[in-house]
């Protein structure tokens, strides 16, 4: 991996900054279930302030912060209204999938520096665009990708980078579980627009790119279905009747650099797994126990296998607890988030990583429509 790569991605999830002085205005886009990780980090922070909210269900965004108590936040119908009567330093789009390149795109026209939950959108090309407003604004964009702050996500990367695997050439990885398919808005095409992978295998491909330093995909063949999510049998009717996503999916990537990705994930299945991850290298290969990928954690102990003194050897990674004044993975993205924007420093989790996330996950639903292995192509930026 050559130094501009590595370079690219340095990890910029920071410890707690003392305060400024001064306040982030901040406003919240969507007030749905994962704004309330938002506003519960908000609200421990002095230095912020919630100034505004907006949600397309009327009423929705005032009931949200009444239960949180918050006074004094203006309300709008839509994230177009906030943002043209708002002067916000900051914004959470926390909407679903289907509207997160039009709201974080007008937020940054607009001049806001932009916290995005994952995924960051639904296809390559609304991810270039987001990336082309980034650009033009000059202002931070963070992905809420939160297992870049746990400790034992870091040591995957710090494993790969150690060189103690060698050169990585083949990598498996993905997860999922026996029966879990979501309800609320994850399961319809017109608000989440992609299924498991954008729920969950996000999470699993962060995991392994942000450790071997976000190759870029070179071509995908992909293939993704649902047998379950739609099957009264194996969900409720009323669900199973709205349910038109994907609720399990399967890549082979070729990336730059001669490695190899293997992926699949699944919101339901008949096996309890579909395998651990494992990174493979020329000199070790590192398991990784992680079929609750998605939540960023390792599931048990990572095992190294490689030779040592000519013996083959196992070596156990012991799990790293959060020690007890850790505030959890949600207060360390945001408030990662806010002191990038204060010291003008590197967005914590950059689009520019991404970008191949999501093209990678976009090229899986073109590939499976085809039946065959596509190229990746992303427009210029
Ligand atoms: N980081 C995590 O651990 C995590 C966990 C769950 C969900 N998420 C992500 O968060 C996003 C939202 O998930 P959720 O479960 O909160 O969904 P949700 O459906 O509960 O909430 C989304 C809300 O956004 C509102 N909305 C949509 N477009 C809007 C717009 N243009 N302006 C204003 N409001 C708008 C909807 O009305 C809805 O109330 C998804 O993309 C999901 O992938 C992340």
């Amino acid at each position: 991996m050559s130094d501009t790569v590595l370079s690219q991605f340095t990890q910029a999830v920071k410890e707690e900054k003392k305060s400024t002085g001064r306040k982030f205005k901040v406003g919240i886009i969507g007030t749905g279930w994962i704004a309330e990780a938002h506003i519960e980090s908000y609200l421990q922070m002095d230095d912020v302030e919630i100034v505004a909210a907006a949600d397309l269900i009327p009423g929705k965004a005032e009931k949200f912060m009444k239960d949180y108590g918050v006074e004094g936040v203006h309300f709008y119908p839509s994230h177009k209204e906030m943002l043209d009567n708002e002067e916000l330093d900051a914004v959470s789009v926390c909407t679903y999938n289907m509207t997160h390149a039009e709201c974080t795109i007008y937020a940054l026209k607009k001049g806001v520096n932009v916290l995005l939950e994952k995924p960051m959108c639904v296809t390559t090309e609304e991810a270039v665009e987001i990336m082309k407003a980034e650009k033009e604004s000059g202002k931070l964009l963070s992905i809420g990708f939160q297992p870049r702050g746990d400790e034992n996500m870091k040591m995957i990367k710090k494993i790969v980078e150690s060189g103690v695997l060698g050169k990585i050439y083949y990598i498996q990885t993905g997860g999922g579980r026996r029966r879990g398919v979501p309800n609320s808005t994850f399961i319809e095409q017109k608000t989440a627009g992609i299924g498991a992978m954008g729920d969950i295998g996000c999470y699993s491909l962060d995991m392994v790119l942000n450790a071997i330093g976000y190759p870029k995909p070179l071509t995908v063949s992909g293939y993704t279905s649902a047998f379950f999510g739609n099957n009264p049998k194996y969900n409720n009717p009323a669900d199973a009747a709205r349910f038109d996503v994907e609720d399990f999916a399967a890549a082979f990537v070729r990336l730059e650099g001669g490695i190899i990705l293997d992926f699949r994930i699944a919101w339901a299945m008949h096996p309890d797994t579909p395998g651990d991850t494992i990174i493979f290298g020329t000199e070790g290969a590192l398991r990784i126990p992680s079929t609750e990928c998605w939540n960023g954690s390792t599931g048990g102990p990572m095992k190294i296998y490689h030779d040592v003194a000519g013996e083959r050897v196992e070596t156990i990674i012991p799990e790293i607890k959060p020690d007890k004044n850790d505030k959890g993975l949600f207060y360390k993205k945001v408030r990662s988030f806010l002191d990038a924007i204060a010291e003008g420093g590197e967005a914590p989790v950059p689009s520019k990583e991404i970008l191949y996330n999501q093209a990678i996950i976009d090229h899986i639903v073109k590939s499976s429509k085809l039946g065959k292995e596509i190229e990746v192509v992303i427009p210029e930026i």
